[in-house]
């Protein structure tokens, strides 16, 4: 398994840092524009693997797709990130014009590769790339709901004063502060609906504290968080690689699924050998419903400032 990393910034590194550590892969590719700074990331990396066990090989490159050659899968993590009192959306303008180009260089030299998204504004971006490129929708994936559902699966841990481990919880929708839907009513700790601990208020403190996941790292950073999101990113890369068919909420285009169509929004999938193996259609209640049709609007809405 080859896997290529766009960007090595911090969620470009974060993420090829723990796909290293976690040994599935036989090498990681890192390309960034930036001369030396990818193969400086790289080499840094490679240093880490006699004390961390892995056998990964991880390469840096400059702005050079012949290295990407052949690659099973491709993170997209290049573009301007957030500061802080930025919305995700404001980011559109930069990032469309590098989001399309770096898909359309990957694709150049690996025609099968599965695309991970993590560009922001991330639903937007992925959309782009199933409008501009002619790869199979099942291998245009965009990564945000695993991140909100590991800080919404935290600030439940904290409500509940529970191990993690203890906690099962998803975010759908728009990965955007107003967008994301964090759903509380299934929200689980061992099997037990937190609804039975937490009173309603508590829990919707749970789902805003949830919702402004990414806006309160960046205030506290000035820049947008790396390491959650280089994780979920691994974990996503994972379940590709080892074909688990394992369950993710993530962007996925939309036919018909949910009642909507020609939209790229997180719902729950299966991530396998073939990146999206199926969507899954959960029953959700009608005050949910009407939320993931808001939170659609807002991403039809900033999905018309591009120019396709
Ligand atoms: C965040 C970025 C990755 O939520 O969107 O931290």
């Amino acid at each position: 398994m080859k896997v290529t990393v766009v960007g090595a910034g911090a969620v470009g590194a974060s993420c090829a840092e723990y796909i290293a550590i976690k040994n599935f892969a036989s090498e990681v590719v890192i390309l960034d524009i930036k001369e030396g700074f990818a193969e400086g990331k790289a080499m840094d990396l490679m240093q880490t693997a006699s004390l961390l066990n892995f056998d990964t090989q991880i390469s840096g490159s400059t702005n050079d797709y012949s290295k990407t050659a052949n690659s099973d899968v491709a993170v997209i993590t290049s573009g301007i990130p957030r500061k802080p009192g930025m919305t995700r959306e404001e980011l559109i303008g930069i990032n469309a014009g590098i989001v399309k180009q770096v898909s359309e260089n990957l694709i150049k030299h690996s025609p099968n590769i599965i695309i991970i998204v993590v560009s922001n504004p991330m639903d937007t971006m992925t959309y782009l790339v199933h409008k501009t490129t002619d790869l199979p929708k099942n291998r245009i994936i965009g990564m945000g709901g695993a991140l909100d559902s590991a800080r919404f699966k935290y600030r439940l841990a904290q409500a509940l004063e529970a191990p993690i481990s203890d906690i099962d919880g998803m975010v759908i929708g728009g990965h955007s502060d107003k967008g994301m839907l964090p759903l509380t009513r299934l929200a689980t700790r061992n099997s037990v609906k937190a609804s039975e601990f937490l009173t309603n208020e508590r829990l919707e403190q749970v789902a805003a504290d949830t919702k402004v996941g990414g806006a309160t790292l960046t205030g506290l950073l000035g820049t947008s968080a790396w390491y959650a999101p280089g994780a979920a990113v691994s974990s996503m890369v994972q379940a590709i690689a080892c074909d688990q068919k394992k369950m993710f909420p993530c962007s996925a285009l939309l036919e018909g699924e949910y009642g909507m169509n020609d939209i790229s929004i997180g719902v729950p999938v299966l991530l396998g050998k073939n990146g999206i193996e199926k969507i899954v259609e959960i029953e959700l209640d009608a005050a949910e419903k009407s939320k993931l049709t808001e939170s659609a609007e807002g991403v039809r809405k900033t999905n018309s400032l591009l120019e396709l």
